[in-house]
């Protein structure tokens, strides 16, 4: 009763493997999934997705007179700011064109990371490239490229019949997040989370870095010149400056174009769309000339994770003013390495950690990094009377904010210790980011905005049984709450005074 000879031969261990190896292939073809990784799942909110690539030309200047070793050139010299716009679009309008998540050309980023691993030669320059393109080579952004925005005036009737109670006065309007990256990373590591906030009504302009903090970019002149920009260690410039000063400098620079970044987002809105179209190098914008008018310019905020998050507090200082007109902060694990934190803040803020960020005990600048941070949220509460947050997103760890496990789930969840599913990870930043901006809008808190201090350390529960029993499963879930407005009197000594 064996298997005729033909079959038995044939059903040899390499042959099941080959086939398997085989029939993934032909499945990951068919269904255009990248080969080893995973695809980037379509955004949850009410509204399709676009996104818009913009290179704008700045004043050109120096942020500082350090120049690269090798070259003789500037290290700090502002030209251009690029930023992805992640945008709520018009209904069920599909692009042909798609952004990839390892933006052209890939060998550029590969030869980045390989320099962040210090093994930058021709060799590894290579194998990187071959390995990221295998990996990630084909892994899409699903949002429409260059599609209108929701609800502008092409569309407009046809917006008015499906919602004719959303907007009484006019188009709708957005608010508007600008967000930061870290370090090693690019404004296509975060695309989950920005998409995700697109997808429930908010315009989110993600920033690329030119600080030399990132694996690299691609400098496009208007005339279509291109440079390079990679990983500048310190020991790659002239004078040498010290780390401190080196990552001033890098925080000055990134400063600089956020400012650059509101202003072309206010030239947009001010109706100077087609200019700002006009004068982009990676000539998308198309409709940008809609977008008059359409921007909440009042209620924008700054955003940043780690090394943009340290960034972010950082250019909040003064804020709102008319370079930094942010009228809130959301601050995602701020950097521990990234030098000193600033806490001269007075605008509302929530400051998110990751828990491997909370758990792990780093001294930082004398102090454990845990109550540095804890005491940057209680200053704006208690001090400067504006409403902060400080809360630990249950089992995630640093990466969990970015694109990263998602793409990678296995690799991710075995080298970093995370213990959430990974969608539910961004899916909780986003939710808490929504509630924080409704709270911008209307004074209303919600989710868990809406709950007192759990846990006044990490891990120390305060709650009595009662509390527990009565707070929200989902919140209790996915969070710890460090420190938080009291509802019942948020400012000791100034009990029912509700900020403006
Ligand atoms: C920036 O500095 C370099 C010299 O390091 C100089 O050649 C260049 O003109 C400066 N750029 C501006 C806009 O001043």
């Amino acid at each position: 009763m064996g298997l005729p000879a033909v079959l038995r031969r044939r059903w040899s261990s390499r042959y099941i493997l080959c086939s398997a190896a085989g029939l993934y292939i032909v499945i990951c073809f068919l269904f255009d999934m990248p080969l080893l990784s995973s695809k980037l799942p379509n955004y949850t909110g009410k509204y399709d997705v676009g996104t818009i690539d913009i290179e704008a030309p700045c004043a050109r200047r120096n942020v500082s007179d350090l120049v690269f070793t090798n070259t003789g050139k500037p290290a700090f010299e502002l030209e251009t700011v690029l930023f992805s716009l992640y945008y709520p679009a018009v209904d069920k309008v599909r692009s042909q064109k798609s952004h990839l998540w390892v933006p052209k050309p890939l060998s550029l980023t590969a030869e980045g990371y390989a320099r962040f691993a210090k093994i930058n030669n021709f060799l590894t320059n290579s194998v990187f490239t071959v390995a990221l393109w295998t990996l990630v080579g084909s892994t899409k952004i699903p949002a429409q490229v260059d599609v209108p925005l929701h609800g502008t005036v092409k569309t407009y009737q046809d917006y008015q019949k499906e919602h004719p109670s959303d907007d009484d006065d006019g188009l709708p309007r957005f608010p508007v997040i600008v967000f930061s990256h870290g370090m090693a990373s690019s404004r296509t590591s975060y695309t989950q989370y920005c998409g995700e906030l697109a997808s429930r009504g908010f315009i989110v302009a993600a920033i690329e870095h030119r600080d030399g903090s990132g694996p690299g970019s691609v400098i496009m002149s208007t005339d279509g010149s291109t440079t390079n920009r990679f990983l500048a260690r310190p020991s790659e410039l002239q004078p040498e400056p010290a780390m401190e000063d080196y990552k001033a400098t890098g925080l000055a620079f990134r400063q600089a174009e956020i400012e650059e970044t509101v202003r072309v987002l206010r030239e947009i809105n001010e109706g100077s769309g087609k200019a700002v179209y006009t004068a982009n190098s990676r000539k998308e914008g198309v409709d940008l000339a809609e977008w008059r008018g359409r921007l909440m310019m009042d209620r924008m905020v700054l955003a940043g994770h780690s090394y943009g998050a340290t960034g972010a507090l950082r250019a909040l200082k003064g804020a709102p003013s008319a370079e930094r007109p942010f009228v809130g902060g959301i601050i995602l694990d701020p950097g521990k390495s990234s030098g000193p934190l600033n806490d001269d803040i007075n605008v509302p803020t929530m400051i998110i950690h990751s828990s491997s960020w909370s758990k792990k005990l780093t001294i930082f600048h004398g102090q454990p990094h845990f109550a540095v941070v804890k005491a940057v949220a209680e200053k704006i509460l208690n001090e400067r009377h504006k409403f902060a947050w400080f809360m630990t997103a249950k089992g995630t760890t640093h990466p969990s904010v970015t694109d990263a496990p998602l793409i990678e789930p296995m690799l991710l969840s075995w080298t970093t210790g995370a213990t959430i599913n990974v969608r539910e990870g961004v899916l909780q930043y986003v939710k808490a980011t929504q509630d924080f901006m409704r709270f911008l809008a209307d004074g209303q808190r919600q989710g868990v905005l809406k709950e007192e201090v759990t846990h006044p350390e990490y891990d120390h529960d305060i709650r009595d049984d009662a509390r527990r029993a009565a707070m929200n499963k989902e919140i209790e879930k996915y969070w710890q709450i460090h420190v938080a407005p009291s509802t019942a009197c948020p400012y000791p000594g100034l009990c029912g005074i509700v900020p403006d």
